[in-house]
């Protein structure tokens, strides 16, 4: 059954209130446009029919769908006409006192039964409706940008929303064609707080000096599946606005070194070293060089090679693979002395497996084995590796033309740590009951792009190995960034499932 509203009010006909006006008129709301800045929502209504006319030439929208989306999108003058609204949706600016300001004025205009929604994305819902005279109708309606293509929306509830005002708001999602995904009020909701994982961890690889951003991302994208690699979405997103939500987080969960922002995307800010829209950001869009994975400096080892056998399960994938190679693997419980040594650390490093195992740290390698090795590999090199022998172990492990990436001593690789932090923040969100687990999945693979959501990843890597991971890395760097969250730890002991 349809719902029975069909009026709604715009308030702000920027990027997001104009994408919110499309696919509400689109899919047969009347919608009432407005914004406070004389002929704004007229320009939007004009963009918005222009876009209408390209779906047409495409074959997406029919002339005759179009031109009644046309109709139904009207330009108010104003607040007043709003009177009419059975929901009226707030894109204005990210301020707190000018969204309280237009909310208690909507109050005087609106119907007792008109739901309001906001879009912020890093301001409080519960604060934005207590300003007004019935917080239950207030909720938050959040869209991602560009709205047309972004198929997610989460519901917020404040502390004290309705029922009512939500399951319109679902209700509503729905027929226009998004997903609705239900969220408490708290800081990022799910898809910003799930977010932070991803690109928090790359700063810290760039502090740490693991290696260059050509080299994170490469990893990242041809590994791990991702489109973009961390530093690529930085790119795009503009540190100016990604990096005030990194701090916004921050600060609201009182400096939860989970969310920890960097130092280096503060001085790059400062810099005008934005991304795209500046012209150069970690990369450079302006003609300049840009960098590019290394490629190996020395032709491939050929002499044998020994596995380490600590963690059984990664020697053999190690073993496989060199075997594929065309190398001879050494058997013995211990190196002979002219083998390369080969280790497997799951959240460690190269030298803590030196130090652990009693290896010769000379002629000691890591290779991630966390992640399929058929596109892209990652080996390690301790301060003691011979660069000689690290830049032949680099041509061996690309030799069949699959790349790897060398790096240098890293707990957890680049991969490792990447994936284990955002499966760890997944797993936080849902512990929290910010939302249901399928709701976060859907939300990160909607509202992200990932591969996966984080707990079917955890899923696939195994809880337990998620969970050994997080551990190494936590005794390794001494970061309660890395603690692990109960609800990964609980059910790693019970064998359970992450989304149950
Ligand atoms: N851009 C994004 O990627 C994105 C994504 C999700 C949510 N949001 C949120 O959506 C909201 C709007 O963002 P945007 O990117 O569309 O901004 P924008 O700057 O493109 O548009 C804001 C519009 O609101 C108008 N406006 C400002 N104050 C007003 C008021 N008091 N009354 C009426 N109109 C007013 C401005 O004239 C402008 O046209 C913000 O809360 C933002 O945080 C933005």
């Amino acid at each position: 059954m349809r719902s029975p509203t069909t009026t709604l009010g715009v308030v702000g006909a920027g990027a997001m209130g104009r994408g919110i006006a499309q696919i509400a008129a689109q899919a047969g709301c009347r919608v009432l446009l407005c914004d406070v800045r004389d002929g704004a929502a007229a320009e939007a209504r004009t963009a918005v029919v222009a876009q209408w006319g390209r779906l047409v030439e495409k074959g997406r929208l029919s002339a005759e769908a179009a031109a009644a989306a046309g109709g139904r999108l009207e330009v108010v003058d104003g607040l007043p006409p709003l009177a009419a609204a059975d929901l009226v949706v707030e894109a204005i600016v990210e301020n707190l006192d000018a969204k309280r300001a237009l909310f208690r004025q909507l109050d005087d205009i609106v119907r007792p039964d008109c739901v309001l929604a906001t879009n912020t994305s890093s301001l409080s819902v519960t604060a934005i409706a207590a300003g007004t005279a019935d917080p239950a109708r207030v909720a938050g309606f959040h869209f991602f940008n560009p709205v047309p293509l972004m198929k997610v929306v989460e519901v917020v509830a404040g502390a004290l929303t309705g029922d009512r005002a939500l399951e319109l708001l679902a209700t509503l999602a729905g027929e226009w064609g998004h997903a609705p995904v239900r969220a408490a009020d708290t800081p990022g909701f799910i898809v910003n707080h799930a977010g932070r994982g991803y690109v928090t961890e790359a700063l810290a690889m760039l502090r740490d000096g693991v290696a260059d951003v050509a080299t994170i991302d490469a990893i990242l994208r041809d590994a791990a599946g991702f489109k973009l690699g961390p530093f690529e979405l930085l790119d795009l997103t503009g540190l100016d606005v990604s990096h005030p939500v990194m701090e916004s987080i921050y600060r609201q969960y009182y400096d939860d070194p989970r969310y920890r922002p960097s130092p280096i995307a503060a001085q790059r800010l400062a810099a005008g070293l934005l991304g795209r829209k500046s012209g150069r950001g970690f990369y450079r869009y302006d003609g300049g060089a840009n960098p590019a994975p290394a490629l190996p400096a020395a032709p491939a080892w050929t002499g044998p090679v020994w596995v380490g056998n600590a963690q059984p399960d990664a020697a053999d994938a190690a073993r496989a693979l060199l075997h594929k190679l065309g190398v001879r693997v050494e058997g013995g419980i211990r190196p002979s002395e002219s083998a390369l040594i080969v280790v497997t650390p799951l959240g460690s490093d190269v030298s803590a497996c030196v130090a652990g195992e009693g290896l010769d740290a000379l002629r000691t390698v890591g290779l991630d084995t966390l992640l399929p090795l058929a596109r892209r590999r990652t080996l390690m090199r301790s301060p003691a590796t011979d660069p000689a022998v690290a830049a032949q172990a680099q041509a061996l492990f690309s030799a069949d033309g699959v790349p790897a990436s060398l790096i240098d001593d890293s707990a957890g690789f680049v991969a490792q740590r990447t994936l284990a932090t955002i499966v760890n923040i997944g797993c936080e969100i849902v512990q929290q009951r910010v939302c249901s687990p399928a709701d976060l999945d859907r939300a990160v693979e909607l509202g992200l792009g990932y591969p996966q959501g984080p707990l079917a990843w955890g899923d696939a890597l195994g809880a337990g190995r998620v969970l050994a991971i997080l551990r190494a890395l936590q005794v390794r760097t001494g970061d309660m960034r890395y603690r692990p969250s109960l609800w990964l730890v609980r059910r790693a002991e019970l064998g359970m499932s992450l989304r149950d």
